[in-house]
């Protein structure tokens, strides 16, 4: 391709330089590394339409990217120099908000804290919360079809979308911002954009829905004794608190410990230690008062029955965000600490306790010398279910482990009847296991769709399928 063909074909900016482009060659945990013909990032969704457009004549690659926070590896392009990388960043207007209709239409580009302080602006909530909601994108958060501490109560970033604007393969515009809360006319296109990862098109804008803003806002620390009190707990909080349960996290204290080693300023109020910790958030309409006074019964008759050891609600706002970043930065305190083998895997709450009692056996066994990082969104049996070396002599050929491991942790989480893949997607970390635990049938009709919709691959080649 021609850049400067390229360079004329749109409004905004391209890079060409190794420099220039570095940032966006990698990703936030610099796994993997890409190279690119150049990074373009449009201003506009015509500008998005006219790159596409080019790169269909010429037969060049697109790899779209958002705040490049992904954890599969979808947003680098692989190291052939062939494809070009399209940064939304700059489609960053938020182009309008009903507030009786209580929904939002933001453009792609848009980062997922400036949609929260949008919404607040007209004393409204867009309630997808990610520790990277300072840099992630809506547009990434749609195409990976995020998730975060609050799907418990608002679902996946799928059931926070009304409608999407999308770029075609071809260079076509979809206009399809529909903002209606029913719409029965056919195929879902926008389902079928939501989730897949930039292998099907470009999301250049979404319509959003917006919630009231809760009056009341409770966080409670916990100490639980193991993962099945954890979930005895979950359902003595629904039955209590129905769809006021907001949140409920797990993290193991080995977790905690990573976040107060390698983080500034964290530190876990509990007086004693235990194994677990839970994280349990309530939301009301009520006032603060009363929702207090419920969320003390039911810690009393958590502790009762001896699914909680220790615990406290926060007192105030200030301590309720700085407990919050106590989960938020374990990912970061991973980084901090060494090389990393993750795991995101979901298995029904019946199975939830089974499969981490299997898995740490079998990888205690077989592994001594690693640590497990366990944590995540166990409200909805989703965890985080990672390993980092013993210690740093370990950490040279501990990647080599990466392929086993994650056979085995899949395997078991298969037989749980789970998914290798909660809410990061399959990007290329995920993408030959899951051909692996999936059936043939639906690996065609995935094909089948893809061919339908990007029939040259142009469209993030090599992720999601081979
Ligand atoms: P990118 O990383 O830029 O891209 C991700 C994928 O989407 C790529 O395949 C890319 O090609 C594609 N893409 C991006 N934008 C578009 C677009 N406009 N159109 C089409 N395709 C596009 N994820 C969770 O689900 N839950 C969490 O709790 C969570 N916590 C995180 C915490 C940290 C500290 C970090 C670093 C990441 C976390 N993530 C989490 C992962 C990540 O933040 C999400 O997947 C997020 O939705 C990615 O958004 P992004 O804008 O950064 O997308
Ligand atoms: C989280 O829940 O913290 C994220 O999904 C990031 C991670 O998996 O580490
Ligand atoms: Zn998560």
């Amino acid at each position: 391709m021609q850049i400067d063909v390229l360079r004329q074909s749109f409004s905004g900016r391209l890079y060409t330089s190794a420099t220039d482009m570095e940032p966006f060659l990698t990703d936030w945990r610099k796994k993997w590394k890409g190279d690119a013909l150049a990074v373009v990032q449009p201003d506009t969704t015509e500008d998005v339409a006219a790159i596409v457009r080019l790169c269909h004549q010429q037969g060049v690659p697109v790899v779209p990217q958002g705040g490049n926070t992904g954890l599969s590896g979808g947003a680098t392009p692989d190291n052939s120099k062939s494809a070009i990388l399209l940064s939304l960043a700059r489609l960053k207007r938020i182009r309008s908000i009903d507030i009786e209709n209580n929904s939002l239409v933001a453009e792609a580009g848009v980062i997922l804290e400036e949609i929260h302080q949008a919404a607040s602006k007209v004393n409204r909530l867009f309630p997808l919360k990610l520790a990277s909601q300072g840099s992630c994108t809506i547009g990434g958060n749609l195409a990976t079809n995020a998730g975060g501490i609050q799907v418990l109560r608002y679902g996946n970033t799928r059931e926070l979308c009304l409608g999407v604007e999308v770029v075609t393969p071809e260079g076509e515009i979809w206009n399809g911002l529909c903002e209606l809360r029913k719409n029965n006319t056919g195929y879902s296109l926008r389902d079928l954009y939501i989730g897949s990862e930039g292998t099907l098109g470009i999301i250049t804008a979404a319509a959003i829905k917006l919630f009231p803003i809760p009056t009341t806002t409770l966080l409670g620390i916990l100490s639980v004794p193991t993962p099945e009190a954890a979930l005895h707990l979950l359902h003595l909080s629904q039955g209590n608190f129905g769809a006021e349960l907001t949140a409920f996290e797990i993290m193991s204290d080995f977790s905690v410990s990573l976040v107060e080693k390698n983080i500034p300023d964290r530190r876990l109020p509990l007086t004693e230690r235990g194994d677990w910790y839970v994280f349990l958030e309530i939301s009301s309409l009520y006032n603060e008062e009363q929702v207090r006074a419920a969320f003390e019964q039911l810690l009393e008759r958590g502790m009762e029955a001896e699914l909680i050891r220790d615990g406290l609600i926060c007192q105030n706002m200030s301590q309720f965000t700085k407990m919050w970043a106590i989960r938020e930065d374990i990912a970061e305190a991973q980084v901090i600490e060494g090389k990393s083998i993750k795991h995101d895997i979901s298995v029904p709450l019946s199975k939830i306790a089974a499969c981490i009692d299997a898995v740490t056996q079998q990888v205690e066994q077989r592994y001594p010398a690693l640590r497990q990082v366990v944590y995540g969104h166990i409200g909805d049996g989703n965890l985080h279910y990672n390993f980092c070396p013993a210690a740093s002599e370990y950490a040279a050929d501990f990647m080599q482990l990466e392929a086993e491991i994650n056979r085995q942790v899949h395997d078991i989480v298969d037989q749980c009847a789970g998914s290798i893949s909660a809410e990061h997607g399959l990007g290329v970390l995920r993408r030959d296991e899951a051909a692996r635990y999936k059936s043939a049938t639906e690996i065609k009709l995935m094909s089948a769709i893809k061919k339908a919709l990007d029939p040259h691959s142009m469209m993030n080649p090599g992720k999601v399928l081979r």
